[in-house]
């Protein structure tokens, strides 16, 4: 048997209504929808080399070996799609090496596993020769990682349930995300654990039962390219998921003073009539969505507050892709 090996790319994404809590954990299937776009500009590059002759996987996560936690959840992701393909067969999955860079840094709040476990999806579907639909793909990805759903298909995308689907392709609005890095730290509690606890908030049973509404909402908003209708919706969702994740037992606490200095600054400018505000991931970096003309403003005032150390700037991308 010869190798056979393919490389996926995949763009991280930004959730404007967020996806916090799991229907069933072990599938990742979401207790709400969810409505994101496609980071262009910060995206995974995973090869996956499947050899025969290979006595056990090797996972080099940007150019390190992976910790093992990581690399047993690429095994185990890539046991899931070998299954999905051979599972009547019975023959055992080759051995992969898998190799994978992030242009971005890892675990603050810039959803790394979105983008690494969809690229991981496409390259070893690709790599098996797998013929999937966007939708098979999306569903095999979800399962890597819940977000990483998203992450297959190009532009503005919805998540409902087993699979995510564009609503929107990339060119549809010039957003953009600048995005206030305040910590590159790894995060304490990592999502898989914060979407286990979020059932234990007593806020998060108000917060499902208002999704719908908020999801039509942003999906509205997306539509009609109106920033204002996007701007109070989606401040709103992320808000309430950190409501829901510092009331969580025990408590997540992922702001740092840093940002909350940006989502002041982001609100004070908005006033001032400049289409921009603010989404939170499970961590401390602040999304600022902009008009992409109101981008050059929002970057130089993140620059200049006190706690950012970095900014990363990023229009909407496309679809994940596979190359041999
Ligand atoms: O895909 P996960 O399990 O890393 O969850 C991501 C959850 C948030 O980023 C906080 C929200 C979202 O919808 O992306």
């Amino acid at each position: 048997m010869m190798t056979n090996s393919a490389i996926g790319i995949a763009c991280s994404n930004i959730a404007l209504i967020k996806y916090w809590g799991n229907r069933d954990d072990a599938l990742r299937l979401p207790v709400n929808p969810s409505i994101s776009f496609n980071l262009q500009a910060l995206f995974s590059r995973t090869e996956v080399v499947f050899d025969p002759m290979g006595q056990h996987d090797e996972v080099m996560i940007d150019e390190q070996q992976a910790a093992p936690s990581a690399a047993q959840r690429v095994s185990q992701h890539l046991d899931l799609i070998w299954r999905s393909a051979y599972f009547a067969t019975a023959s055992p999955r080759p051995v992969a090496r898998v190799i994978s860079t992030n242009n971005f840094p890892m675990g603050a709040g810039i959803a790394s596993s979105a983008s690494a476990f969809a690229a991981l999806t496409m390259a070893a579907c690709a790599a098996l020769k797998l013929n999937k639909s966007e939708a098979e793909l999306s569903a095999l990805a979800r399962q890597g990682s819940g977000s990483a759903s998203r992450s297959v298909p190009g532009g503005f995308v919805a998540w409902q349930d087993a699979y995510a689907y564009s609503i929107a392709p990339p060119a549809h609005w010039d957003l953009v995300d600048v995005i206030g890095v305040v910590s590159t730290g790894h995060k304490k509690t990592g999502s898989t654990e914060g979407h286990a606890l979020a059932p234990t908030s007593p806020l998060q049973m108000a917060r499902v039962a208002d999704t719908q509404r908020r999801f039509e909402l942003c999906q509205k908003a997306v539509l009609a390219r109106d920033f204002a209708l996007l701007a109070e919706v989606m401040e709103q969702d992320a808000l309430m998921m950190h409501g829901v994740m510092m009331t969580s037992q025990p408590s997540l606490m992922y702001l740092l003073p840093g940002s909350l200095a940006i989502m002041h600054a982001v609100r004070e400018l908005r006033g001032q009539g400049v289409p921009v505000a603010f989404t939170i991931d499970a961590g401390p970096n602040i999304h600022c969505i902009c008009e992409a003309a109101a981008a050059e403003q929002v970057i130089t005032l993140l620059r200049g507050l006190n706690g950012v150390n970095d900014v990363l700037v990023s229009g909407v991308g496309g679809a994940a892709k596979a190359e041999a």
